[in-house]
């Protein structure tokens, strides 16, 4: 199987192109490869950047199957048609283990790595320097503060956080999110890029959390503790939020879903923060998942088991 062409892409310098066109993905994992796709789905030019390259074989071979899908819908039964757009799609992605030369023309920059400070810190002070003035900086942290992550930027009036959700080609929401020192120029580039790819787009503060995680991770905490108390079992729990509330998955399949480091550095790193909210305390089970290496469906054990 092919996989995605090795950086050298001519880069255009066309006066008329769109503000934001060239698009680097930091990260080729879950989140950061459902980016990729999105924004190559709508044209823009994308380079993924990984710091192992056989993620980013993984990540060539997850976007080829999710743009099937996507094919699929939008062609039916036309097996050119599906090829042609595959093919197409996937031909404005280009990977990448050289970060430099990554955002050497860049306009905007996606960081979807690790759940940690210091890591992004790191990747983002880098960038900084690499970056040239125009490229916008966007974070799709689940949990940390877009503030601190900015602060090792001199670029914080061109940095913001865009948060999408899993499986990000699914899910129509990105929240754009504003810090203080942010300009009106890159929230409405923000903005007008988030509804280039087909999502909509809410605005919200740089609060932990935002409006989706803020709400949605003490149900999937609550959730975890309603099942280490025995009060239900797992399967019962999310049949009753399924058939009961309307929810597509219950929290204990989500919860699966989202993957337990995630949820967990959200949950402990608003724990230090706010230690006496009783919602934000880690629950053990959770911790015990992550010290075992069961993250959910993307190591193939959670709560549940799964095929790989
Ligand atoms: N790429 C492209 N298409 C995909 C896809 C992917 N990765 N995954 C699923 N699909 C498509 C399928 O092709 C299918 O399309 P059709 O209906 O046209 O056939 C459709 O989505 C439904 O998929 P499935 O039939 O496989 O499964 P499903 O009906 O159970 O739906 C789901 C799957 C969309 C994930 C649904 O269960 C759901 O919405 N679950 C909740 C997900 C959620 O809450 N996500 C947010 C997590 S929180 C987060 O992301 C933020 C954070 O910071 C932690
Ligand atoms: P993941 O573990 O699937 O992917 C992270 C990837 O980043 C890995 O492939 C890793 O090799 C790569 N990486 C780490 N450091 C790097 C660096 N310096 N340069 C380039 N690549 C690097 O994680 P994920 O679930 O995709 O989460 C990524 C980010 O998105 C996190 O900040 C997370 O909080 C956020 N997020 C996650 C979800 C979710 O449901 N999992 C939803 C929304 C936002």
């Amino acid at each position: 199987m092919a996989t995605f062409t090795v950086l050298k892409r001519c880069f255009s310098t066309s006066t008329s192109r769109k503000v934001i066109q060239n698009v680097t993905v930091i990260g080729g994992g879950l989140m950061g490869s459902g980016i990729a796709q999105v924004a190559a789905q709508s044209g823009n030019n994308v380079t993924l950047v990984e710091v192992n390259p056989d993620i980013l074989k993984k990540a060539d071979a997850v976007i080829k199957t999710n743009l099937g899908r996507v094919a699929k819908k939008l062609y039916k039964e036309d097996a050119r048609a599906i090829e042609k757009f595959v093919d197409e799609t996937k031909a404005r992605i280009v990977g990448s283990t050289d970060l430099s030369e990554a955002v050497r023309d860049s306009d905007l920059v996606v960081e979807a790595i690790v759940e940690n400070l210091d890591v992004k810190h790191k990747l983002f002070g880098a960038l900084d320097k690499a970056a040239p003035p125009k490229t916008l900086f966007a974070s799709n942290t689940s949990s940390l503060s877009i503030g601190d992550i900015a602060s090792v930027t001199d670029r914080k009036d061109r940095f913001g956080g865009l948060h999408f959700f899993n499986p990000v080609p699914v899910m129509k929401l990105l929240e754009v999110v504003r810090i203080p020192e942010q300009s009106e120029q890159t929230y409405q580039a923000f903005m007008a890029w988030g509804k280039a790819i087909g999502k909509t787009c809410i605005t919200c503060k740089d609060t932990p959390g935002f409006v989706v995680n803020r709400l949605l991770v003490p149900y999937l905490a609550e959730a975890i503790r309603m099942m280490e108390r025995g009060d239900a079992s797992p399967r019962d729990i999310d049949i009753a939020m399924k058939l009961g509330a309307g929810y597509p998955m219950g929290p204990i399949e989500l919860a699966d879903y989202v993957g337990h480091d995630t949820t967990l550095s959200i949950i402990e790193g608003w724990h230090k923060k706010f230690p006496d909210k009783q919602l934000f305390v880690p629950c053990e089970s959770l911790k015990e998942k992550v010290r075992e290496g069961k993250l959910g469906v993307k190591t193939g054990e959670g709560y549940y088991k799964y095929n790989k």
